[in-house]
């Protein structure tokens, strides 16, 4: 039984209807959470696994590329649940594509949904967390960003701005309580990987220069998000961990 660290919160997770957002929406529903899964696919089957665990949940469908699909989010929460203790900025997409083959266009697109996502969302709930001078907000980078890996351009540079942001927002936020970390997972199966396929070869040697020698799961991340949105991380902020068996040293 996981010990309900959580009660009484109220957690915004984004990219809720699968991959890790699914199992970061479990976890603090595990841990005494309600939550509302924001995503632009449906979140059903998210919001279901919350309530079998007896905790409140509502969809937020959601395009995170379009400023306007967020605008009435902070209303929405307010509405159904009073408050907004923690966000938990995840969604993300990451097509492989060499620079040579990208335009502007699908530059942008990258940059929309991978970093201006996490300002907007920010923006939109930091009211509800300043209002009760307490918030945890824990924005999802990538492991890949101390990897030479080709064609991710345009990704690398969307989850190095996801530091610099998170860097940036916790000197802000500190004085309303509120915290800001980032946290990088490493290759793991998720639902993305399930249409592309997870490129075996880079998985098996990114696993060789890491000090802990297996694939990263789901599950690794899931008590890291639950940590950086406790009580008992109140003094980290402004920090990045990566969640990737030992690769990266920062
Ligand atoms: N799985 C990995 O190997 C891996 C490694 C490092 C970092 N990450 C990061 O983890 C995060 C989650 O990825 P995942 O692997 O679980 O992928 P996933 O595809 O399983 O989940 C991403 C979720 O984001 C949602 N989403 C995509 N575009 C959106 C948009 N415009 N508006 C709203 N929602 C949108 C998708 O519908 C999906 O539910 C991403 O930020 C990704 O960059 C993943």
């Amino acid at each position: 039984m996981t010990a309900q660290t959580h009660e009484g919160r109220v957690a915004v997770v984004t990219g809720a209807a699968g991959g890790f957002g699914q199992a970061f929406c479990v976890g603090l529903a595990e841990r005494g959470a309600d939550i509302v899964a924001v995503d632009i696919d449906d979140s059903s089957e998210t919001v279901a696994l919350v309530e079998k665990l007896g905790r409140r949940a509502m969809a937020f469908g959601a395009d995170l590329a379009d400023p306007s699909s967020v605008s009435d989010l902070g209303e929405r929460v307010r509405a159904e649940f009073g408050r907004c203790d923690i966000l938990v900025n995840n969604a993300g997409i990451y097509p492989n594509r060499p620079f040579d083959e990208m335009d502007y266009e699908f530059w942008r697109r990258i940059q929309a949904v991978n970093l201006d996502s996490q300002f907007l969302m920010t923006k939109a709930v930091v009211g509800l967390m300043k209002q009760n001078g307490w918030g945890r907000i824990v924005n999802i980078t990538s492991n890949s960003i101390t990897l030479a890996v080709h064609g991710v351009t345009h990704y690398l540079a969307s989850k190095m701005g996801v530091i610099g942001f998170t860097r940036g927002l916790a000197t802000d936020l500190a004085g309303f309580g509120i915290t800001v970390n980032a946290v990088g997972p490493t290759l793991t199966p998720s639902r993305a990987w399930d249409v592309r396929g997870l490129p075996a070869a880079l998985v098996e040697a990114t696993v060789q220069k890491q000090a802990i020698k297996r694939p990263g799961e789901v599950s690794d991340v899931v008590g890291i998000i639950a940590f950086l949105s406790s009580d008992d991380a109140a003094f980290i902020t402004g920090q990045t961990i990566m969640a990737d068996g030992g690769l990266a040293r920062l």
